[in-house]
């Protein structure tokens, strides 16, 4: 029997771009048993919760989700699709990895840029511990755990070690938040002993940002709490090409979601110009996450002889080809 995945389609251009990146790898030459499950706005019109309890156990057996960005109602007594399921699944790592495309001009065309980072996602003032003892004072507090920590610094330089790479820095604000941050930190350095063969730093996270618009290029893994994490992930993004492009992994112990940066882009759906590149490169991550390494390094080649070619270039990167132009030209390639 066929490998199953389970496909959240989404709202927006969701089902756009999901239906662009599974033509694209099957023309690649991967299939699997697609298994489809509500969530999103598309559930919450259908009466069901935005992130339904049927839909969390189908991944949790399932194992792998190739998700689409879901559209967050707005209005009282809705829960964000995405911070149910993390929470749910516990998926501690969101993944990120920035890298430039050559063709597609970046704020910075002539920086090699290819680094990768490791966000936590279930701790820190993201917890949503949040009080208001008095009218004119609200308060939140930011949780940073012993091992939270740990596992989220063994998992970044497993993969820093397994993606060839050689060095990891961790980021935070230690100096200020001295026991948050300071927990933090001290687990890192703590597991960076068990890895001798990667070079562990640490960085402070306003230098960081300063450094990675300059010299992104000395950078090769990053490590950090769920608020800096963010941040600097979105920064990093934009340093490469914007949110078109940005492909992200929520990474659980017994599961693993993946899905793009960027949102359902309501103002762009059903006109046929989405860019699907982003959630097409979460899904070569899936690739790589379940052994079909070379199924994804022949697809992400085709997609760099089409930026590389440059005419065939959505409009969030400066071009006019609609999503079926892109998909067909990435096809032609392979
Ligand atoms: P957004 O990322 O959907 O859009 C921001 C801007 O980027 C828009 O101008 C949009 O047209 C453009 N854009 C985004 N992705 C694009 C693509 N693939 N191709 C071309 N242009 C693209 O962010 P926004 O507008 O803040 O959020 C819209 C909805 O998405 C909200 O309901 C939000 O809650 C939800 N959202 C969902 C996420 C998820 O499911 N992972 C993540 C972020 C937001
Ligand atoms: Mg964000």
């Amino acid at each position: 029997s066929q490998r199953r995945i389970a496909i959240i389609r989404g709202d927006g251009i969701g089902p756009e771009i999901m239906d662009a990146t599974l033509t694209i790898l099957e023309a690649g030459g991967f299939t699997a048993d697609y298994v489809n499950l509500e969530a999103g706005l598309s559930a919450v019109e259908k009466g069901l919760p935005a992130m339904p309890p049927e839909t969390v156990e189908a991944i949790r057996e399932i194992g792998i989700a190739l998700k689409s960005p879901t559209t967050t109602p707005v209005g009282g007594g809705h829960v964000s699709a995405n911070v149910a399921l993390r929470k749910a699944l516990d998926l501690f790592a969101n993944v990120r990895p920035t890298r430039s495309i050559p063709g597609v001009k970046g704020p910075f065309e002539d920086f090699k840029i290819d680094l990768i980072i490791v966000r936590e996602n279930t701790e820190d003032l993201y917890a949503g511990i949040e009080f208001q003892p008095h009218p004119d004072m609200a308060q939140a507090v930011k949780v940073i755990t012993r091992p939270g920590s740990n596992r989220l610094h063994r998992y970044a330089f497993d993969m820093v070690r397994k993606q060839g790479r050689k060095k990891l820095a961790a980021v935070h604000k230690a100096n200020i938040m001295k026991l948050t941050d300071g927990m933090f930190l001290e687990e890192f350095y703590k597991v960076a002993k068990e890895y001798p063969d990667i070079h562990a730093e640490d960085i402070i996270v306003d230098n960081c940002c300063m450094q990675l618009v300059t010299h992104p290029e000395r950078f090769d893994a990053i490590v950090t709490e769920n608020l800096y994490g963010d941040i600097v992930s979105d920064l990093c993004a934009g340093l490469v090409g914007g949110l078109g492009l940005a492909a992200g992994a929520n990474i659980g112990e017994k599961c693993a979601v993946f899905e793009a940066v960027h949102g359902s882009a309501p103002d762009i759906a059903g006109k046929g110009i989405a860019n699907p590149t982003a959630l097409l490169f979460s899904a070569l991550m899936m690739l790589r996450h379940i052994g079909e390494n070379d199924t994804a390094k022949r697809i992400g080649r085709a997609v760099l002889k089409v930026a590389g070619e440059g005419k065939h270039v959505t409009r969030d990167l400066g071009g006019t080809a609609g999503t079926a132009e892109y998909t067909d030209a990435i096809i032609a390639a392979l």
